[in-house]
């Protein structure tokens, strides 16, 4: 039976007015289009009550608060920036196992909910939380993939009631509802980025160096997929980012040895982010996508190209 964008949205406008109901509810926007959905069913049905936050955690993406201001104001809902990324630096300093850090960018994100929420007497956290999250982090009794850092970050101690109105879809229902909610196709289309944004792109200890490096190596990948998908070129692949590698090996700049960090190139097809295909790219565009890295982001010296599906790998590389 085919998806009621309709019937879920008026369905769960019901359930917020039930669950939530006048009580002033805090939801943080990423950007992505599974918190923004989620922000327009509670806005629907509290309106103002509703506290939209954008956390600069440092390792969002580009411009991503101004984009967001941009989408969500026309749309009469309010967002707020609280600029935390030197908490989340602080706080990943020397952590370099996969599941700590997503583990501590949880709780940094948890932190600041609670202080917002303290300030703002909020009652209710409203998260985009959508199916394969929880499932991946070892929901209905299957195996702990990644926690997903708005799953597994979950304190038992929180003191704030939880609504996440998205919690049995999948991500193609996600981009029927932005549509039929009005969302702009740059954002019911837009590629997903992960809770933990770019700290899962890089390998190993998080730092402010390394996660500038990678936001650059970031926007020109998306740059280029973008603008060889709509030439008809290739077809847009589901995702497609870089990510960067803790080692560094030699080249040569000039007639100089070099020393720098290795990208690697992601993309992939997908239809949930359960299993996907890496994309089969054309090899002129990995290398248009490979220079323009290295004559612009100083600190590469080396781009690869993942070649793995999930499985056995992951999209993301932790
Ligand atoms: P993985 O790396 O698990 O990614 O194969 C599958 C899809 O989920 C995204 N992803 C996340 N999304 N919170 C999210 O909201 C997270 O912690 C998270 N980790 C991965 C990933 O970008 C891909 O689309």
């Amino acid at each position: 039976m085919p998806f009621d964008t309709q019937k879920f949205i008026t369905s769960q406008i019901e359930a917020a007015k039930t669950k939530v109901g006048g009580k002033p509810a805090l939801l943080a926007l990423s950007g992505g289009v599974d918190s923004s959905v989620a922000a327009l069913i509670v806005h629907r049905a509290i309106g103002p009550k509703l506290h939209c936050v954008f956390v600069d955690t440092g390792l969002m993406r580009e411009r991503e608060a101004e984009k967001i201001k941009s989408t969500f104001e026309p749309l009469g809902l309010k967002v707020e920036v609280i600029e935390a990324s030197s908490r989340f630096f602080a706080a990943l300093k020397g952590a370099e196992e996969p599941e700590v850090k997503r583990k501590i960018i949880g709780e940094q994100f948890i932190r600041v909910f609670e202080e917002y929420a303290k300030k703002h007497k909020i009652a209710v956290l409203v998260q985009g939380t959508i199916a394969p999250d929880w499932i991946e982090s070892g929901g209905a009794g299957r195996d702990t993939i990644k926690s997903h850092h708005n799953v597994g970050g979950l304190p038992k101690d929180l003191g704030l009631e939880l609504f996440e109105p998205l919690r049995d879809c999948y991500k193609h229902e996600i981009r029927e509802l932005a549509v039929a909610l009005g969302l702009p196709p740059a954002v019911a289309q837009r590629q997903p980025f992960p809770g933990p944004g770019l700290g899962v792109r890089i390998v190993g200890e998080v730092t402010q160096e390394k996660a500038v490096i990678v936001r650059k190596c970031c926007v020109i990948v998306e740059e280029e997929i973008e603008a060889a998908a709509a030439s008809g070129e290739i077809e847009r692949p589901w995702q497609y980012f870089a990510a960067l590698l803790p080692t560094k090996t030699v080249g040569v700049r000039g007639d100089e040895r070099s020393y720098h960090y290795t990208v690697v190139v992601r993309s992939v097809r997908s239809l949930d982010g359960m299993t996907a295909n890496f994309s089969h790219l054309p090899p002129k565009l990995l290398e248009k996508i490979s220079s323009r890295i290295t004559n612009s982001v100083r600190e590469v010296g080396r781009v690869v190209y993942d070649i793995t599906n999930k499985p056995p790998s992951t999209v993301e590389m932790e």
